[in-house]
Parts: structure tokens; sequence; C-alpha cells
């Protein structure tokens, strides 16, 4: 049996960060679905899907081809066999992923790719439904978070290093319009298992929020 750390949260409450972290402390694989799903809003977007027409996603989501796979021990998104890296962290894709990532079909197609990777390594997994639907099992859960005025200042920080100009007022209304659109669909809402650990990074260093998460593994 696999060893599977589940994490889920908020938009920039630093799941990637931490996860990546543990895993490889723990030498686990570390798996980002929130990039599988920014691998299908890309694909969506170069199609020319309308975000809102849940027929075409259905339609049109079964042309991509997501896999993932690891150099130098980083996860590289593969769609249709080519590495997206480098073009699905920009806030247009996160947004057509937080719609799009309602649509059953997108889920159904990303969940079971998730199960495999988790099944066949000792993973940590990040997402939004890692804890309640796609890992119910998994040894260790967290609930990641972090107020909306200090994730915004997480992200503007994160963008403001790769030379984007942003308004960090801007950025906390996206994430909390993000937060309502994730907890709110009727598909695999993101929402705290019952039994995930709440961890409030408010006020947490990123080593102290991994400590922590170490700590739950023994
Ligand atoms: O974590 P992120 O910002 O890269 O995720 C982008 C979007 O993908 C997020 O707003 C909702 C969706 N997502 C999801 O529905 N389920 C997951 N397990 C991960 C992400």
């Amino acid at each position: 049996m696999s060893y599977q750390i589940a994490i889920d949260g908020p938009a920039g409450a630093g799941k990637s960060t931490i996860a990546k972290k543990v895993a490889k402390e723990k030498g686990f694989i570390y798996v980002d679905t929130g990039a599988m799903y920014r691998a299908m809003a890309f694909y969506l977007l170069s199609e020319g899907v309308d975000p809102q027409d849940a027929e075409m996603i259905a339609e049109k989501c079964v042309g991509a081809d997501i896999t993932i796979r690891y150099e130098d021990g980083e996860q590289v998104v593969l769609l249709n066999g080519k590495n997206v890296n480098g073009v699905i962290r920009t806030e247009e894709v996160g947004k057509m992923a937080s719609v799009t990532s309602k649509n059953p079909k997108v889920r159904e197609r990303l969940t079971a790719l998730q199960k495999e990777l988790a099944n066949t390594s000792d993973v940590v997994m990040d997402g939004r439904d890692i804890g309640t639907c796609v890992l119910p099992g998994a040894d260790v859960k967290v609930y990641l978070t972090a107020s909306a005025a200090v994730r915004a200042k997480r992200r503007y920080d994160e963008l403001t290093a790769k030379g984007e100009i942003c308004d960090i007022q801007k950025i906390e209304e996206d994430i909390i319009a993000r937060d309502e659109q994730d907890m709110n669909r009727p598909i695999a809402p993101l929402r705290q298992a019952e039994d995930a650990i709440l961890v409030d990074s408010s006020d947490m260093t990123i080593d102290e929020v991994a400590d922590k998460i170490m700590s739950l593994c023994k």
C-alpha cells in the first residue's frame, strides 16, 4: 500500500510550496492536481471553448491527453505530449480552470489519473478535493488555509517577482471570487474533510507548516 498525504485548501494558501517540501523530506512524489486542471483549461482556451458552455467542455475535454512526468524531481505536465509548465501559471488560465473544473467529465478524467498515481507511488498530493474525493483513505489529511489578505499578498509577491505588474486589491477580489466558485460548486467542492487537520498558515512560516505536517505523519 502506498502512503498518501492529502493537502487541500483555497488558492494561494501555500499548498504547493509546502507539499513540495514535505515530498522532498519524505522522498515521495509531489502531485500538483491544480496544474492538471490548469493544463485542461489551457487546452480548452486554445480550442476557443466558451467557459459557460458545459456541453462543449464535455465534448472537447476528451481531446486533451494529460499526463505527468518528473524531471529532476519537478512535476512536468504534458498536454498531448507537450510540456505546458511554462504557460499554465497565468491568472487567465487559473480563472478558466476554476470554471472548467466544475465540469463532471473534466473531473472524471483527471481524478482517474490522480488515483492511479497515488496507488502506484507514495505521494503528497494537493488540490481542492483530495481528502474528500480523490484519496478519501489518505494516511494524513491537511486543510491548509490563510486569510484572503495574506493569500493576496503572497500571490502579489510571486507575480511581481516574475516581473508582472499587478494590483493587490484586484488579486484579493479574484481570490475571494475563486474561493466562492471552488467552494460552492455541486461536484467535489472545496471543503475540509471531516478527518482533516486544519492548519491556518497566516502567521506561520513555510518551515513551521512543513514541520507540523511532518509531525502528523509520525
Ligand atoms: O491550485 P490551482 O490554483 O493551481 O488550481 C486551479 C483551479 O483548479 C482551482 O481554482 C480549482 C481547480 N482545482 C480543482 O477543482 N480540484 C483540484 N483538485 C485542484 C484544482
